[in-house]
This record gives C-alpha cells, structure tokens and sequence, in this order.
C-alpha cells in the first residue's frame, strides 16, 4: 500500500532524508514514487518505477528546501505512470499532496472543480486536494485553514501531507489511513509507519482519526477538527533500527522465517509459567468468553481458523471469518467476543469488521504486532504478538507468533485439561523451531518440484489452516498455482486436478483419528500417482505412502502446526528463489493493505 513520508528541520539533507525514508517503506508495495521540497519555491520529482528510478531522477535535478514529503503509490484509480505518481500540484505549482486511501466521492469533486477552470493531470482521486486546497488559498486562507477546508470536504479514507511554497511546514491529516509523527532532536518527521524515520528518532506521536497535525523546524502540533490543540502521548519504539535490515541474509522473507525463534520466545516471556501450569496475560485473563468470533484477512484468516479451534476443542462456540464478508454481512453476534487478528493492525476489511462488531455491541480484542496501530487502539483489548517489525511482505514469523498469542489467549480464557502440556510445548517451539531450520530438506524438495503444474496442500484439525497458509505462501511468493484443502474434501472435486506432476503436500502429525483419515487420503493421492511430500512427526504411517518426508518434533498438535508451517514456508521461499522471483515484494501485492 501506499507510504507517505514527511520532515521538516533537516539541515541541508531533506531530499536524503525523504528518499532513504521511502526506501523504508518500499516493503508496503508500491509502482510508482515521488517527493516535493518546499523552500522559497516548490521543487517536485516523481516517476513511475522503484526508489531506485526516483534516486536516478533526483540526481539530475537541483531539489532544495527546508520542509519535504514524499510518496510510494499502490495503483488504485489509474496505471503506475509518471504522472498518477505523487506529489499532486495545483494549478499554480505551488501546493503539492500526497496521500494514501480512497477518496470516495473525488469524481464529484472532481468535475465541480473542472468546471471551475482547475486543470487536471492524472487519473489519481488525491488530485482533486492540491486543487481544493489552492481554492480556499485563493479566497484568502492561510495555509493551515485551508488544508482543513479541503480535507473538510473529503469522503472516504485519507492520509493526507502537504507542503505549500515559501511555507516552511509540512500540514497532514488523518482519517482511517495510519499516520505517525516522529520527533528527533531538531528535527520532525511523519509517516505513515514508524520505518520511514526510525533510524532518525524512536520518539513517536500516533495521529488518530479527524486531527491534523503539522511539524516545522520548531516543533509539532495535533489538532482537532475545530482547531483546538490536542495533548498527545509520546511514545517510544523499542525496536532497533538494524532491525529491519536484511542481516546477511538474501531477503527480509528468509531473515524473517530464521527469526521465528526469537520472535516466539519474546511472544512468551513474562507470560507464561511452566511450572505452576500459569499463562499471564493481565486483564484479558478474566474475560471468561462464552463464544468467539475471529475476523482476519489471509495469512491472518489462518491464524484465526487455528485459533478457533482451540476454542471449540474445549467446548465454546468459535467461529473464524473473512473481515471483508464480516464487514458487509456480519452473522448475530449474540453474547460472543470479537477478535481481530492482524499483524499491521491498519488492515481496512479487519478494521472495518472489527467497527461493525462494535457498533453492534460486541466486546473486542486486537490481536496484532504493531503497538499503536489503529487496531490496537480502537479495540477493547489488545494483545501484542511481539514479533518485532516484518518487512517481507509475505508474513512468516508473525503467522507462527500470532499462533502462539492464541494458545496464550485460549489458555488464560478457558478450561484446558492438558494446559501444562501445551505451556511445555509452546516453551519447546524455539528449540524445535531451530532444529528445523538448522536441518530442513526443503531446498532439496523445491528443486525436485520447482516445475510442477501447481502445488496442493492438505490437512485436518489444527493442520487445516496449515495447509491454507502453506497454499498461500507458495502462491504469493512464487506466482504458481497452489491450493490449500481440508483433507478430507479432496474427494469432493479437487481430486480431479491431481496429476503426476502435481505434488501434494501432506501435513500429518499425531497418530490420532485425524491423522488416520488423512493417511487414507494420502493413499487416494498416491493411487493418481501424485507424489505426495509428508510434512509429519513420525507418529502415523505416512511415510509409507509418501516419495519424500519433512520432519518435524513430536509434540502437541497446537505446536507441530507451527513447526510444520515453518518447513512449508522453507519450500516456499526456496521453490520462488530457484524462480528468481521477487521474494520481498510479490508482484501486485501490499503489506499492509488499507484500502477495503
Ligand atoms: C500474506 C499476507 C497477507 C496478510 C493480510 C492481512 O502473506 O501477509 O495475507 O496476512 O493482508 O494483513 P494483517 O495481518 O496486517 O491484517
């Protein structure tokens, strides 16, 4: 999704400033880039392409001045061209706009601005704002008023910057798109995620819906919608800078799946006791719910139908659901919990499922990574999974930590009979983790297949989700066809697209009923001659029937569905690096997806 970044106070490097910034956030997705320098005159750079094209751009060009914005575009109303890329000007050249959302009723704006004499470039919704704003300067506005004027008469969802020639400030606004201030020494910053600026400060302001904020070389202020000055918290990042850089390793994707270790013993430090069989999440303990509801988007969706399960598995009613069919058709909600699960915590379809159930009176928790986010905030509850930043836009290590903050969530909510021995597994989940990634034959296994048709994945109970998620990261990441399926509805058509060339990935673990039908639907596989690779703990019979196995520990079934996950995103990471694919940013997707 688009990123916006913002600075003011620099001393001679804004341009620098904004470009390395955007770099940052090159991890959303985006086509197309740009910035615009305000000192005495406006100077704008934009283009169609990478940071890498908009940094050639740059280098031929004298930009200078004190104050900044810059913009990564995700195509949504007209193609990646030079001109659809931000910043938008006015007529005169003289105010420039970024921004990132839907402005929904821009056509209308649009047109009555049009018949006005403003004269258009792009095909962009945000180009109507440079020209609202020049409006309201004309009628004699100062700059701030007028920013306020033209955002006052936006529909839709915005994060908006904007820099005025000869004004050493750099205005925003927010509603329903994530904005941050960041505050250094002498210097100020917005974006629209904390990577933008980190390296700069780890002092941060979270904007919220309807204020406006503006920073200058003095200072920074937010404000409401009829100008009066908000108190705002600061707050500060704990994450590291070095964080979010690649560590040695090829892509951010792979970094990421080797930093599943750490980042599920930080999900359960201070929250867990082995030995008095405790889990200690604060007041989310005591909430004693008496049916749930999940609503997520992809990777995170998984999470949620894994999460479910544990719920029902001790008798409450749960149910996972898509966030974009919650939002526009919700079920009755009864007495049941609302849980959000999302990593970026500023999902639109997550956020707007999670705004219809509390419309409706529901009680809702966050579960997500990113502390502040707008999830976070507008929820009830939160619960932070502490994965540390993802930048990869294909989540790994946030899929597995989001799995661990469930098992927290259902172990302090409900009566587990065998809690003490899913505390012990999840305490073992980094070693266990480490072994596989220290010992994986998932290389070997995507080199085998890397030219297959396409890629099936099956799975029952807790490996169900598994199986989906495996699916997705193959599909994302490769851009080969891969489908995920309960096992046992193979047999109700998908049989029919299995071929020898088709491999099918068996998730199978426990020597259960469960396990035992999958076994059974291993073999109908093998009949058709589909090599089938068996991602299991040994406990079954599978590996009679499979040409290749990816061991994983015997544990508990919660906890093998994450070690099993952590094999599948091996092949898939391999399987698309042998590809040359673009591992970190698939082709047409985001990582943070904020439109609906
Ligand atoms: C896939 C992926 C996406 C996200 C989805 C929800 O690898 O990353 O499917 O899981 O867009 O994002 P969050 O969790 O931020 O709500």
């Amino acid at each position: 999704m688009c990123g916006i970044i913002g600075c003011a106070g620099r001393d001679g490097d804004t341009l620098d400033v904004l470009v390395e910034g955007l770099s940052k956030l090159e991890y959303r997705g985006y086509d197309s880039a740009g910035v615009a320098l305000s000192g005495a005159d406006l100077d704008v750079c934009k283009c169609a392409g990478k940071i890498a094209d908009l940094r050639s751009a740059v280098e031929n060009r004298d930009l200078a001045g004190s104050v900044g914005i810059g913009h990564t575009r995700w195509s949504t109303h007209g193609p990646p061209t030079d001109e659809n890329a931000h910043p938008h000007l006015d007529c005169t050249g003289d105010v420039a706009v970024v921004h990132n959302g839907i402005i929904e009723n821009y056509q209308s704006l649009r047109d009555e601005l049009a018949t006005a004499g403003h004269r258009f470039k792009s095909d962009t919704d945000t180009e109507v704002v440079p020209h609202l704003i020049e409006d309201a300067l004309a009628d004699g506005a100062d700059p701030e008023s007028a920013v306020r004027e033209a955002v006052g008469r936006l529909d839709g969802s915005y994060a908006v910057a904007v820099v005025v020639a000869g004004v050493d400030t750099v205005f925003a606004a927010r509603n329903d798109s994530p904005l941050v201030l960041g505050l250094g020494e002498d210097a100020y910053y917005l974006a629209s995620d904390v990577p933008a600026f980190r390296d700069h400060t780890d002092r941060v302001v979270y904007i919220d819906d309807g204020e406006f904020a503006r920073i200058d070389g003095d200072g920074w202020t937010v404000s409401d919608e009829s100008g009066a000055v908000v108190e705002k918290p600061v707050d500060t990042v704990e994450w590291d800078p070095e964080e979010t850089g690649k560590s040695g390793y090829d892509h951010f994707m792979l970094k990421e799946i080797h930093e599943q270790p750490r980042a599920l013993r930080q999900c359960l430090q201070g929250r867990v006791d082995e030995l008095g069989g405790q889990v200690d999440i604060g007041d989310l303990g005591t909430l004693n719910p008496v049916a749930v509801q999940f609503v997520a988007c992809g990777t995170s969706y998984h999470a949620a139908l894994y999460g479910a399960e544990m719920f029902r598995e001790v008798g409450i009613p749960a149910q996972a659901f898509l966030a974009s069919e919650y939002a526009t058709s919700p079920p009755p909600i009864g007495d049941a919990f609302v849980v959000g699960v999302t990593q970026s915590g500023e999902t639109a379809d997550t956020l707007s499922a999670l705004r219809e159930a509390g419309r409706r009176g529901a009680r809702t928790l966050a579960v997500t990574n990113v502390v502040g986010s707008t999830a976070a905030r507008e929820c009830d509850h939160v619960l932070y999974i502490r994965a540390g930043p993802e930048i990869g836009v294909a989540a790994s290590k946030t899929f597995a930590s989001q799995q661990a903050a469930l098992n927290l969530l259902s172990l302090a909510t409900t009566n587990v009979t065998d809690g003490r021995e899913i505390i012990a597994a999840l305490r073992d989940l980094p070693g266990d983790i480490q072994e596989i990634l220290d010992d994986s034959r998932a290389r070997e296994i995507a080199k085998r297949y890397r030219d297959a048709d396409a890629y099936f994945f099956i799975g029952r109970g807790y490996n169900y989700p598994v199986a989906l998620e495996g699916a997705l990261k193959m599909k994302e990441i490769t851009y080969e066809h891969a489908e995920g399926f309960a096992a046992g509805e193979l047999k109700h058509g998908p049989l029919a697209l299995v071929t020898e060339n088709t491999p099918v990935f068996a998730v199978v673990t426990g020597d259960d009923e469960r396990a035992t039908k999958t076994v059974g639907n291993v073999k109908e596989v093998e009949a058709r001659d589909a090599p089938v690779v068996a991602v299991t703990d040994g406990e079954s019979d599978v590996e009679r029937y499979a040409d290749h196995v990816l061991e994983i520990p015997a544990q508990h079934p919660r906890t093998t569905a994450v070690t099993a996950n952590v094999q599948l995103q091996l092949v898939a990471y391999h399987t698309a690096a042998l590809l040359g694919r673009s591992i970190d940013k698939p082709r047409h997707l985001a990582k943070s997806v904020t439109v609906e």
